[in-house]
């Protein structure tokens, strides 16, 4: 019998230790578990989701997220497998960006720009553990420090990221972040999602994908936006009424898609900013499993794990390949500091930067 059952509470957490890092740095994480078949850990390297277990229609319970069995593997990752990712997410043009007249110089990690707050970015920070609660809500409380001039941005930056789980097969996540100077911020979650199971054999290009979004921003040919804001109507972008995501992943005749090598774009999410609204559905029609994501962001970056390449020995030395699994980031727009027509990402002392994201979980037959 688990502690969870014995106390009659909905959810149960768990500290434990998580190995060490190459030079002895210990990590932990947390573990949350319902009584519903659910539980997710999280670890201190990161704020990353390390194993998110739900069942599948036939109540079999499989992990479903892409990671590495050790703490010291993520350090070399260029993939952020689960990661709290930022304090930017997703790219800036060049690393350079323009505040009060001042122009900031960011490390460069992808190409020419930066993505992910650069090189050592929040997923290779070992966060502290602020608190870990049981009862009808498990949750955790993760923050870290970011101080002034850390991979080029200004402000010393305090970051919390709050998981949480009740009786319901719902992962909620709350990041919030204050500065003591003007700054930029975009924090989101990077779960590669195969809800076939992060083992399994087929990958998630099957996999049934509504978006609540009419509209995108394409990119250029090194993934930063062009700043235009387009309709997905008659556009491989165009997941309103649920389609198979591969049906369209390989369609060369878009530029969109040859520059991304598949999705790898920002949807311009229908309904209010602000309110957590639901952005997008995905289901399995092999396992039953069906994801939807809610956030209250503007908008949402969907990558179909383009860049998986086979190099990556994941979980269980399961190799993972081009397309295995997907992630879907809630967050501001790629690049929003050069682009003054997207919703601002700009964070001043006083106030609090926040995102909510909400990852449900159901069956289908
Ligand atoms: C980006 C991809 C990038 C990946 C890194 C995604 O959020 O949009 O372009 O390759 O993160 O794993």
């Amino acid at each position: 019998m688990t502690a969870m059952a014995s106390s009659a509470l909905a959810a149960d957490a768990q500290r434990t230790s998580f190995g060490k890092l190459n030079d002895g740095t210990p990590i932990e994480k947390v573990t949350l578990t319902n009584d519903h078949g659910m539980s997710v850990s999280i670890m201190t390297l990161g704020a990353a989701v390390h194993t998110l277990k739900v069942p599948d229609r036939k109540g079999h319970i499989d992990d479903v997220v892409l990671g590495y069995d050790t703490p010291a593997e993520y350090l070399a990752d260029p993939q952020y497998f689960g990661a709290s990712v930022g304090r930017f997410a997703n790219r800036i043009a060049k690393g350079k960006f323009t505040l009060d007249g001042k122009t900031y110089q960011l490390d460069v990690n992808d190409g020419p720009n930066s993505l992910h707050g650069g090189a050592d970015g929040f997923d290779k920070r070992v966060w502290k553990i602020d608190s870990v609660k049981s009862g009808p809500i498990a949750s955790v409380t993760m923050s870290y420090d970011s101080p002034d001039g850390q991979e080029g941005y200004p402000g010393d930056l305090h970051v919390t990221a709050t998981y949480s789980l009740g009786k319901e097969n719902t992962l909620k996540i709350v990041y919030k972040a204050t500065t003591d100077k003007p700054t930029i911020v975009n924090i989101s979650n990077h779960s590669y999602w195969n809800l076939s199971g992060a083992q399994a054999t087929v990958g998630a290009m099957h996999d049934i994908l509504t978006l609540n979004a009419s509209h995108f921003t394409p990119i250029d040919s090194t993934l930063i936006p062009t700043g235009k804001i387009e309709s997905v109507e008659g556009t491989p972008f165009d997941f309103r009424k649920p389609t198979r995501i591969g049906l369209r992943v390989r369609d060369g005749s878009s530029e969109q898609i040859r520059y991304a090598h598949g999705y790898d774009h920002n949807f311009v999410i229908d309904g209010q900013v602000g309110k957590v609204r639901q952005m997008a559905r995905l289901e399995d029609p092999k396992s039953g499993r069906v994801l939807e994501i809610w956030s209250d962001a503007p908008g949402l970056q969907f990558y179909s794990g383009n860049f998986l390449d086979g190099t990556m020995l994941g979980k269980g030395q399961h190799l993972y390949r081009e397309g295995d699994a997907v992630v879907f980031e809630p967050q501001l727009f790629p690049d929003a500091p050069n682009h003054p027509n997207f919703p601002s990402a700009t964070l001043n002392p006083g106030q609090t930067y926040s995102n909510t994201i909400e990852f449900k979980f159901s069956t289908e037959k």
